[in-house]
């Protein structure tokens, strides 16, 4: 990636990215010129989808824009910023419920870097009621997922249901 550019990292558990996380992404980019997805893990989480396999979804639905681009992450989510040197840090808010984890965790992560800035979106009407482990739980149930997810990580998870 080039330098010059405005750059952010939206990092994230992404188990499995929904539609919810993917207009984050595209909407943010009317801001930044650059956004790196970085797939993490949430201690609190048990991931259904390897890092590995999320970052292939991830890779496979912005195959088409080269304003994005998805990494993995172990350790702290300042290092990843301190070795990219991208200070800029999205994040998508559903609910007030949000807010409480999200001020938090971005508290935590300027506490440890002062230049980390986190950037807060309002998720959009259509999407603000998504959330990954309840698009596992339906699919996990048979359920249809295909207005909450692209139809690769429907594919993955019709799949993992076998
Ligand atoms: N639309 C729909 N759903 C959304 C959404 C949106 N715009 N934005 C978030 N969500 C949902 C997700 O579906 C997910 O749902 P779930 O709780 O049912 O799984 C939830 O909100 C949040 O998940 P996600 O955005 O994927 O990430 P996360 O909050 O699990 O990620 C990390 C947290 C990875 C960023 C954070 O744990 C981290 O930085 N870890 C690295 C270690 C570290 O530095 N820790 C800091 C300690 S202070």
């Amino acid at each position: 990636m080039e330098r010059g550019k405005k750059r952010a990292i939206y990092p994230g558990s992404f188990d499995p990215i929904t539609f919810g996380h993917i207009d984050i992404a595209q909407r943010s980019l009317k801001i930044f010129d650059e956004l790196i997805i970085a797939i993490g893990d949430n201690r609190n989480k048990d991931p259904l989808f390897s890092k590995a396999q999320r970052l292939a979804q991830i890779n496979e639905i912005f195959s088409e824009n080269d304003a994005v681009q998805a990494v993995m992450f172990d350790g702290l989510l300042v290092d990843l910023a301190r070795q990219l040197e991208v200070f800029t840090v999205v994040r998508g808010l559903r609910a007030v419920s949000d807010f409480e984890f999200e001020f938090q965790l971005s508290s935590f992560n300027r506490k440890m870097e002062p230049r980390v800035e986190s950037f807060f979106m309002m998720t959009s009407e259509k999407y603000f009621y998504i959330s990954s482990s309840m698009v596992r739980q339906v699919a996990s149930l048979g359920g249809d997922i295909s207005d909450f997810v692209p139809p690769n990580v429907s594919a993955d998870l019709k799949n993992h249901r076998r």
